[in-house]
Protein backbone atom coordinates (compact mmCIF):
# COMPACT_ATOMS: atom_id res chain seq x y z
CA UNK A 1 0.00 0.00 0.00
CA UNK A 2 1.09 3.35 -0.82
CA UNK A 3 0.10 6.28 2.24
CA UNK A 4 0.19 9.80 1.30
CA UNK A 5 -0.07 12.11 4.10
CA UNK A 6 0.47 16.02 3.52
CA UNK A 7 -0.72 19.27 4.92
CA UNK A 8 0.63 22.89 6.59
CA UNK A 9 4.08 23.08 7.83
CA UNK A 10 4.08 21.62 11.84
CA UNK A 11 0.70 19.65 11.66
CA UNK A 12 2.11 16.66 13.08
CA UNK A 13 2.87 14.53 9.57
CA UNK A 14 5.94 13.20 9.99
CA UNK A 15 5.37 12.54 14.01
CA UNK A 16 2.39 10.28 13.12
CA UNK A 17 3.95 9.47 9.22
CA UNK A 18 6.49 7.32 11.32
CA UNK A 19 4.60 6.21 13.82
CA UNK A 20 1.77 4.57 11.23
CA UNK A 21 4.34 3.30 9.22
CA UNK A 22 6.30 1.32 12.67
CA UNK A 23 2.96 0.08 13.53
CA UNK A 24 2.18 -1.27 9.84
CA UNK A 25 5.92 -2.64 9.31
CA UNK A 26 5.98 0.00 6.52
CA UNK A 27 9.02 2.49 5.09
CA UNK A 28 8.66 5.77 5.78
CA UNK A 29 9.94 8.88 3.46
CA UNK A 30 10.06 12.29 4.98
CA UNK A 31 10.52 14.19 1.80
CA UNK A 32 10.27 17.74 3.67
CA UNK A 33 14.10 16.18 4.86
CA UNK A 34 14.71 16.35 1.10
CA UNK A 35 14.17 19.70 0.40
CA UNK A 36 15.92 20.90 3.55
CA UNK A 37 18.68 18.52 2.12
CA UNK A 38 18.45 20.39 -1.43
CA UNK A 39 18.24 23.84 0.78
CA UNK A 40 21.47 22.81 2.76
CA UNK A 41 23.37 21.83 -0.11
CA UNK A 42 22.66 25.08 -2.10
CA UNK A 43 23.77 26.92 0.94
CA UNK A 44 26.80 25.45 1.98
CA UNK A 45 28.08 26.09 -1.98
CA UNK A 46 27.08 29.23 -1.92
CA UNK A 47 24.32 28.97 -4.96
CA UNK A 48 21.86 31.57 -5.66
CA UNK A 49 18.89 30.39 -4.38
CA UNK A 50 17.12 31.36 -7.43
CA UNK A 51 19.14 30.01 -9.55
CA UNK A 52 17.14 26.31 -10.37
CA UNK A 53 19.28 24.90 -12.81
CA UNK A 54 22.69 25.18 -11.41
CA UNK A 55 20.97 24.05 -7.99
CA UNK A 56 18.94 20.68 -9.83
CA UNK A 57 23.03 20.03 -11.54
CA UNK A 58 24.37 20.10 -8.01
CA UNK A 59 21.15 17.90 -6.41
CA UNK A 60 21.25 15.56 -8.98
CA UNK A 61 24.74 14.56 -8.56
CA UNK A 62 24.11 14.12 -4.98
CA UNK A 63 23.18 11.10 -2.58
CA UNK A 64 20.49 11.97 -0.14
CA UNK A 65 20.28 8.96 2.39
CA UNK A 66 18.18 8.07 5.50
CA UNK A 67 19.14 5.47 8.29
CA UNK A 68 17.39 4.53 11.31
CA UNK A 69 18.84 6.83 14.26
CA UNK A 70 18.96 6.37 17.74
CA UNK A 71 15.28 6.38 20.12
CA UNK A 72 13.50 5.55 16.54
CA UNK A 73 14.59 8.42 14.47
CA UNK A 74 15.66 8.80 11.17
CA UNK A 75 18.98 10.27 10.21
CA UNK A 76 19.37 12.38 7.11
CA UNK A 77 22.68 11.88 5.32
CA UNK A 78 23.93 13.89 2.59
CA UNK A 79 26.81 11.81 0.52
CA UNK A 80 27.20 10.40 3.74
CA UNK A 81 27.31 13.15 6.30
CA UNK A 82 24.73 13.11 8.68
CA UNK A 83 22.92 16.70 8.55
CA UNK A 84 20.37 15.96 10.33
CA UNK A 85 19.96 18.52 13.24
CA UNK A 86 21.86 20.78 10.66
CA UNK A 87 18.55 20.57 8.19
CA UNK A 88 15.90 21.80 10.66
CA UNK A 89 18.05 25.32 11.88
CA UNK A 90 16.14 28.36 11.39
CA UNK A 91 18.74 29.33 8.20
CA UNK A 92 17.02 26.52 6.64
CA UNK A 93 13.44 26.68 7.68
CA UNK A 94 13.87 30.33 6.55
CA UNK A 95 15.00 29.19 2.73
CA UNK A 96 13.70 26.37 1.93
CA UNK A 97 10.17 27.04 0.62
CA UNK A 98 12.27 29.75 -1.77
CA UNK A 99 14.30 26.15 -2.75
CA UNK A 100 11.24 24.43 -3.34
CA UNK A 101 9.41 26.50 -5.52
CA UNK A 102 11.92 25.76 -7.99
CA UNK A 103 10.56 23.36 -10.63
CA UNK A 104 13.84 21.32 -11.65
CA UNK A 105 14.50 20.84 -7.89
CA UNK A 106 10.89 19.20 -7.61
CA UNK A 107 11.35 17.29 -10.49
CA UNK A 108 14.75 15.60 -9.22
CA UNK A 109 13.05 14.94 -5.74
CA UNK A 110 10.14 14.04 -7.10
CA UNK A 111 11.57 11.19 -9.10
CA UNK A 112 13.99 9.92 -6.28
CA UNK A 113 10.39 9.93 -4.06
CA UNK A 114 8.52 7.95 -7.17
CA UNK A 115 11.76 5.53 -7.30
CA UNK A 116 11.91 4.84 -3.50
CA UNK A 117 8.05 3.91 -3.36
CA UNK A 118 8.16 1.70 -6.14
CA UNK A 119 7.60 -1.86 -5.38
CA UNK A 120 7.39 -0.92 -1.48
CA UNK A 121 4.77 -0.40 1.13
CA UNK A 122 5.28 3.59 2.45
CA UNK A 123 4.30 5.97 3.95
CA UNK A 124 4.92 9.70 2.31
CA UNK A 125 4.68 12.70 4.11
CA UNK A 126 4.94 16.28 2.43
CA UNK A 127 2.82 18.48 0.63
CA UNK A 128 2.40 17.20 -2.63
CA UNK A 129 2.21 13.49 -2.05
CA UNK A 130 -1.29 12.90 -2.74
CA UNK A 131 -1.88 15.35 -5.88
CA UNK A 132 1.46 14.99 -7.36
CA UNK A 133 3.87 11.81 -6.40
CA UNK A 134 1.81 9.27 -5.55
CA UNK A 135 -1.44 10.65 -7.14
CA UNK A 136 -3.02 6.90 -7.28
CA UNK A 137 -2.01 6.26 -3.39
CA UNK A 138 -4.59 4.16 -1.89
CA UNK A 139 -4.95 6.34 1.82
CA UNK A 140 -4.48 10.18 1.05
CA UNK A 141 -4.70 11.85 4.40
CA UNK A 142 -4.58 15.95 4.53
CA UNK A 143 -3.50 16.80 8.00
CA UNK A 144 -4.19 20.47 9.66
CA UNK A 145 -4.27 22.30 12.68
CA UNK A 146 -4.98 26.00 13.72
CA UNK A 147 -1.79 28.29 13.23
CA UNK A 148 -1.72 28.84 17.11
CA UNK A 149 -1.83 24.91 17.90
CA UNK A 150 1.05 24.19 15.52
CA UNK A 151 3.06 27.13 16.58
CA UNK A 152 3.06 26.28 20.38
CA UNK A 153 3.96 22.64 19.29
CA UNK A 154 6.95 23.55 17.30
CA UNK A 155 7.87 26.51 19.57
CA UNK A 156 7.85 23.62 22.32
CA UNK A 157 9.59 21.35 20.12
CA UNK A 158 12.72 23.98 19.43
CA UNK A 159 12.50 24.97 23.04
CA UNK A 160 13.14 21.66 23.96
CA UNK A 161 16.34 21.81 21.92
CA UNK A 162 17.81 24.71 22.70
CA UNK A 163 16.61 27.19 19.53
CA UNK A 164 15.94 30.39 20.72
CA UNK A 165 13.36 31.69 18.60
CA UNK A 166 9.65 33.22 20.21
CA UNK A 167 6.44 31.80 19.60
CA UNK A 168 5.94 34.94 17.63
CA UNK A 169 8.59 34.21 15.39
CA UNK A 170 7.22 30.45 14.47
CA UNK A 171 4.48 31.70 14.06
CA UNK A 172 5.43 34.12 11.66
CA UNK A 173 7.66 31.72 9.78
CA UNK A 174 4.72 28.79 9.92
CA UNK A 175 2.59 31.47 8.37
CA UNK A 176 4.52 32.57 5.66
CA UNK A 177 6.19 29.36 4.67
CA UNK A 178 2.37 27.89 4.44
CA UNK A 179 1.29 30.72 2.24
CA UNK A 180 4.68 30.40 -0.12
CA UNK A 181 4.07 26.51 -0.18
CA UNK A 182 0.39 27.16 -1.07
CA UNK A 183 0.84 29.65 -3.99
CA UNK A 184 4.23 28.54 -6.28
CA UNK A 185 2.93 27.43 -9.57
CA UNK A 186 4.22 23.86 -9.54
CA UNK A 187 2.39 21.58 -7.48
CA UNK A 188 1.78 23.50 -4.54
CA UNK A 189 0.20 22.61 -1.11
CA UNK A 190 -3.40 21.23 -1.65
CA UNK A 191 -5.62 18.92 -0.31
CA UNK A 192 -6.26 16.52 -3.11
CA UNK A 193 -9.74 16.01 -4.13
CA UNK A 194 -9.83 12.66 -2.81
CA UNK A 195 -7.97 12.70 0.86
CA UNK A 196 -9.60 12.44 4.11
CA UNK A 197 -8.83 15.93 6.14
CA UNK A 198 -7.72 14.90 9.79
CA UNK A 199 -7.80 18.11 11.71
CA UNK A 200 -5.48 17.64 14.82
CA UNK A 201 -5.89 20.86 16.84
CA UNK A 202 -7.35 18.74 20.00
CA UNK A 203 -6.14 15.56 19.28
CA UNK A 204 -2.99 14.58 20.62
CA UNK A 205 0.08 12.26 18.97
CA UNK A 206 -1.51 8.90 20.00
CA UNK A 207 -5.13 10.08 19.07
CA UNK A 208 -4.19 11.19 15.50
CA UNK A 209 -2.43 7.97 15.30
CA UNK A 210 -5.09 5.64 16.09
CA UNK A 211 -7.41 7.70 13.94
CA UNK A 212 -5.23 7.06 10.52
CA UNK A 213 -4.58 3.69 11.52
CA UNK A 214 -8.03 2.93 11.76
CA UNK A 215 -9.00 4.83 8.00
CA UNK A 216 -5.87 2.70 6.51
CA UNK A 217 -7.28 -0.41 8.20
CA UNK A 218 -11.18 0.55 6.40
CA UNK A 219 -9.04 0.53 2.93
CA UNK A 220 -7.59 -2.80 3.41
CA UNK A 221 -10.74 -4.42 3.76
O1 LIG B 1 8.38 19.82 9.27
P1 LIG B 1 7.99 21.12 8.64
O2 LIG B 1 6.52 21.26 8.51
O3 LIG B 1 8.64 22.31 9.23
O4 LIG B 1 8.49 21.12 7.14
P2 LIG B 1 9.01 19.94 6.28
O5 LIG B 1 7.99 18.89 6.10
O6 LIG B 1 10.36 19.57 6.77
O7 LIG B 1 9.15 20.68 4.87
C1 LIG B 1 10.01 21.79 4.70
C2 LIG B 1 9.61 22.53 3.43
O8 LIG B 1 9.88 21.70 2.30
C3 LIG B 1 8.15 22.93 3.30
O9 LIG B 1 7.85 24.15 3.94
C4 LIG B 1 7.99 23.02 1.79
O10 LIG B 1 8.47 24.27 1.30
C5 LIG B 1 8.95 21.95 1.28
N1 LIG B 1 8.28 20.70 0.90
C6 LIG B 1 7.67 20.63 -0.34
O11 LIG B 1 7.65 21.63 -1.05
N2 LIG B 1 7.14 19.47 -0.77
C7 LIG B 1 7.16 18.37 -0.01
N3 LIG B 1 6.65 17.23 -0.49
C8 LIG B 1 7.72 18.42 1.28
C9 LIG B 1 8.26 19.62 1.73
O1 LIG C 1 5.86 17.07 10.12
P1 LIG C 1 5.08 18.26 10.59
O2 LIG C 1 5.80 19.53 10.35
O3 LIG C 1 3.69 18.30 10.05
O4 LIG C 1 4.91 18.15 12.15
P2 LIG C 1 5.77 17.36 13.26
O5 LIG C 1 7.17 17.80 13.13
O6 LIG C 1 5.48 15.91 13.17
O7 LIG C 1 5.10 17.87 14.59
C1 LIG C 1 5.37 19.17 15.11
C2 LIG C 1 5.35 19.09 16.62
O8 LIG C 1 4.00 18.89 17.07
C3 LIG C 1 6.17 17.93 17.18
O9 LIG C 1 6.89 18.41 18.30
C4 LIG C 1 5.12 16.91 17.62
O10 LIG C 1 5.55 16.15 18.72
C5 LIG C 1 3.95 17.82 18.00
N1 LIG C 1 2.61 17.22 17.85
C6 LIG C 1 1.70 17.27 18.91
O11 LIG C 1 2.04 17.78 19.96
N2 LIG C 1 0.44 16.75 18.78
C7 LIG C 1 0.02 16.22 17.65
N3 LIG C 1 -1.21 15.74 17.55
C8 LIG C 1 0.92 16.17 16.55
C9 LIG C 1 2.21 16.69 16.68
Amino acid sequence: MKIAIDGPASAGKSTISKKVAQALHYTYLDTGAMYRAATYLALKLGLDLNDASKISEHLAQAKIDFQPGPDNTQQVLLNGVDITATIRSEQITGAVSQVAALPEVRQTLVAQQRKIAAAKDIVMDGRDIGTTVLPDADVKIFMTASVAQRAQRRYLENTQKGMTSSLAEIKKDIELRDYKDSHRQVSPLKQASDAVLVDTSNLDIEQVTQKILAIIRQKMK
